[in-house]
C-alpha cells in the first residue's frame, strides 16, 4: 500500500466545466492550478482529472488521438507539468485518466493500421482478415478503409479496439496474447505512462481497465496478467505511482496490481442503493426517486448495500482499496434524488467507510443534475458535466465568456448553489463536507486501509433503520430516517460524541441518534 493513499481523499475534475481563466467558455488547465487551494481547503488532497489530452472529442475525450499531447482546448504540456509541480507543492496528488482499451479512429496509429501495406502498427488494433468477416460476436466496422478487413469496437463508433489478443482464439485473425502485435500494444501503454509520470504525475485512473483482452471469459485471466506486468514495471520505476481502475471488481483489480478499484453504480446493486435507486438512469429522468436508503422516506434499511459491498470489501481489504464515491462523469448527480440533508449524511456515511473517497466536482455543494441534449457524446450523463458554479457572478464565476459560448449551461436557476453562498453559510454541505473531511484526515483510525466492522445493522423493520460501524477506536453511526433512534451499541464508559450532523447524545451504554443525524464516537 503506498503510503499517500491512506490518508488520500481524491477531487475528480471534468476538466471542460471546472474553471475557464481564458474566456474561451471551457475551462483549462491553469483553472485547476487556480482553484488548488479551493480543493485543498475543502479537504482534498489528490485529484483525478478525466482525459485531458488532443482528442476529436466524440466521447468527451475517451477518444484519445495523442496520448502525450495536452488537448489545445486545455493548455499545453507545460501547463501539465506547471499543474504537477504547483499541486505537489501543496501535498496534492494528481492522477491523469488513462484510456487503454481503444483511441479514437483518429489515432496516427489507427491511420496507419488502416494502410493495406503491413507496418508497424497493422496489428495495433483488431483486424479481422477480410471486409466482409464479422467480429465473432464484438461489434465492428467495415467498409471505412483501404485495408481488406473489418475492425473491432470497444465502446462507440469512433473507439477502435486496441489488440491486446485473445483468451481463446477461436477466429484465424485473432491473436493470442503473447504474440508480437499484442506485446507491443502493453508496451507502448507503458510508454505513455512513462512520459507522464516522468513529467510529474502520481499515477493513473484507468479507464475500462477489463476490457483489454477478448474472449477472456475465465475470470480475466489475461488481462489480469497484463495489469500485473505493469504494475511491476510501475513497482521498480515509479514505486509511488498508484493505479485505480474503473472495473468495479475488486477481487480481480486489486489482486492483479490494482491499487484501487471504484464500486460504480450499477442499476439495482449495492451502491446504488445508497444515493440513488432509480431506474431510468439511462434517459435522463430518473424514475422512482424517493427510494435510496439515504431517503429519509424510503423505509430501506443498509443490508442491500452490505450484502453486495462487504463480501467484496472484506475478500480484498489486504489487496488495496475499493472506493466510494459520490458521483462520476457517467453517474447522474446524488442531488438529483436526494434533500441538501440526505446528502450530508451519505457523504458523511461515504467518507468514513474504508477505501479512499472520491467528491466528484459540484457534488459538495449539491450541484444539480440538469436535463439537457446530449453534448461530446455523453447522452444521459450530460446533465452531470456542467460549469461548477463558484459565485453568483456572470456564469457563476466559472468563465467570462458570453453565456452562449459556454461548453454547457450553467444552472442558472435562482436557488443553485455556489460555492461562495455555502462557503459563507457554516450550515451548508459544502461546510459538512469540509468538516468530516478534516476530521478523517486527523484521525488515522480512517484511514483508508484501517481496520472497519459492522457495529450494528439491523435488517430493515419498519422504520428502523440506522447502521454503525467501528473503525479501529471510533464508532459512526448513521440515522436516515425521520425519527430519532436509540442504538443499543453497549458503549464503554467515557465515550464521547466527537463529531456530529444533527443530533447525537450518549445515555447510558446507548447513542441516542437524532432524525437524519450522522455521529462519530470515541
Ligand atoms: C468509461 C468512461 C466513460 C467513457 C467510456 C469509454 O466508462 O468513464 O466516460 O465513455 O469509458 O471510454
Ligand atoms: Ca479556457
Amino acid at each position: 500500500m503506498k503510503q499517500w493513499l491512506k490518508d488520500a481523499v481524491f477531487y475528480e475534475i471534468y476538466p471542460q466545466s471546472f474553471y475557464d481563466t481564458n474566456g474561451d467558455g471551457i475551462g483549462d488547465l491553469k483553472g485547476i492550478i487556480e482553484k488548488l487551494d479551493y480543493i485543498k481547503e475543502l479537504g482534498c488532497n489528490a485529484l483525478w482529472i478525466n482525459p485531458c489530452f488532443d482528442s476529436p472529442f466524440k466521447d468527451a475525450g475517451y477518444d484519445v488521438r495523442d496520448y502525450k499531447l495536452i488537448a489545445p482546448r486545455y493548455g499545453t504540456n507545460a501547463d501539465a507539468k506547471a499543474l504537477f509541480e504547483a499541486a505537489h507543492a501543496k501535498g496534492i496528488h494528481v492522477l491523469l485518466d488513462l484510456v487503454p482499451g481503444h483511441t479514437s479512429e483518429e489515432h496516427a496509429w489507427f491511420k496507419e493500421s488502416s494502410k493495406p501495406e503491413k507496418n508497424e502498427y497493422s496489428d495495433r488494433y483488431i483486424w479481422t482478415d477480410s471486409c466482409f468477416s464479422a467480429g465473432d460476436g464484438m461489434p465492428f466496422i467495415g467498409g471505412e478503409t483501404d485495408r481488406n478487413g473489418t475492425y473491432i469496437l470497444n465502446f462507440f463508433k469512433c473507439q477502435p479496439a486496441l489488440n491486446y489478443g485473445y483468451g481463446k482464439c477461436r477466429e484465424k485473425w485473432q491473436m493470442p496474447t503473447d504474440a508480437p502485435g499484442p506485446r507491443a500494444t502493453v508496451e507502448a501503454v507503458k510508454d505513455v505512462m512513462r512520459f507522464w509520470l516522468d513529467m510529474g504525475c502520481d499515477g493513473f485512473r484507468v479507464d475500462m481497465a477489463s476490457s483489454l483482452v477478448k474472449n477472456d471469459t475465465h475470470h480475466k485471466k489475461y488481462t489480469c496478467a497484463i495489469w500485473r506486468d505493469i504494475a511491476a514495471m510501475l513497482d521498480k520505476e515509479y514505486p509511488e505511482a498508484a493505479l485505480l481502475s474503473e472495473w468495479n471488481q475488486p477481487r480481480q483489480s486489486l489482486k492483479n496490481g490494482f491499487d484501487m478499484d471504484f464500486m460504480l453504480e450499477w442499476q439495482g446493486n449495492g451502491y446504488s442503493w445508497l444515493m440513488r435507486n432509480y431506474d431510468g438512469a439511462i434517459d435522463s429522468d430518473p424514475h422512482n426517486i424517493g427510494k435510496a436508503y439515504f431517503c429519509a422516506d424510503s423505509g430501506t434499511g443498509i443490508d442491500k448495500f452490505l450484502d453486495d459491498w462487504l463480501p467484496s470489501y472484506k475478500a480484498t481489504r489486504k489487496d488495496g482499496l475499493y472506493c466510494l464515491i459520490t458521483c462520476n462523469h457517467d453517474t447522474i448527480r446524488p442531488s438529483a434524488g436526494l434533500t441538501p440533508d440526505e446528502l450530508k449524511i451519505a457523504y458523511a456515511m461515504l467518507f468514513t467507510l474504508p477505501g479512499a473517497p472520491f467528491v466528484y466536482y459540484g457534488d459538495e455543494i449539491g450541484m444539480r443534475y440538469l436535463p439537457l441534449p446530449t453534448k461530446e457524446g455523453g447522452y444521459f450523463r450530460t446533465g452531470s458535466r456542467t460549469p461548477m458554479q463558484w459565485d453568483n457572478s456572470a456564469n457563476k464565476g466559472f468563465s467570462t465568456a458570453a453565456a452562449d459560448k459556454l461548453y454547457l449551461p450553467v444552472d442558472d436557476a435562482a436557488d443553485a448553489p455556489t460555492v461562495a453562498a455555502q462557503q459563507a453559510d457554516p450550515d451548508s454541505l459544502w461546510h459538512t463536507v469540509q468538516g468530516v473531511l478534516n476530521f478523517r484526515h486527523s484521525h488515522r483510525d480512517l484511514d483508508s486501509d484501517a481496520p472497519f466492522h459492522v457495529r450494528f445493522a439491523p435488517k430493515a423493520k419498519g422504520s428502523y433503520r440506522p447502521f454503525a460501524w467501528e473503525r479501529g477506536k471510533l464508532i459512526c453511526a448513521v440515522n436516515p430516517a425521520r425519527e430519532e433512534a436509540e442504538l443499543p451499541l453497549k458503549l464503554e464508559d467515557g465515550t464521547r460524541v466527537l463529531h456530529v450532523i444533527g443530533k447525537a447524545e450518549v445515555k447510558g451504554d446507548e447513542l441516542v441518534l437524532g432524525a437524519q443525524s450522522f455521529a462519530i464516537l470515541g
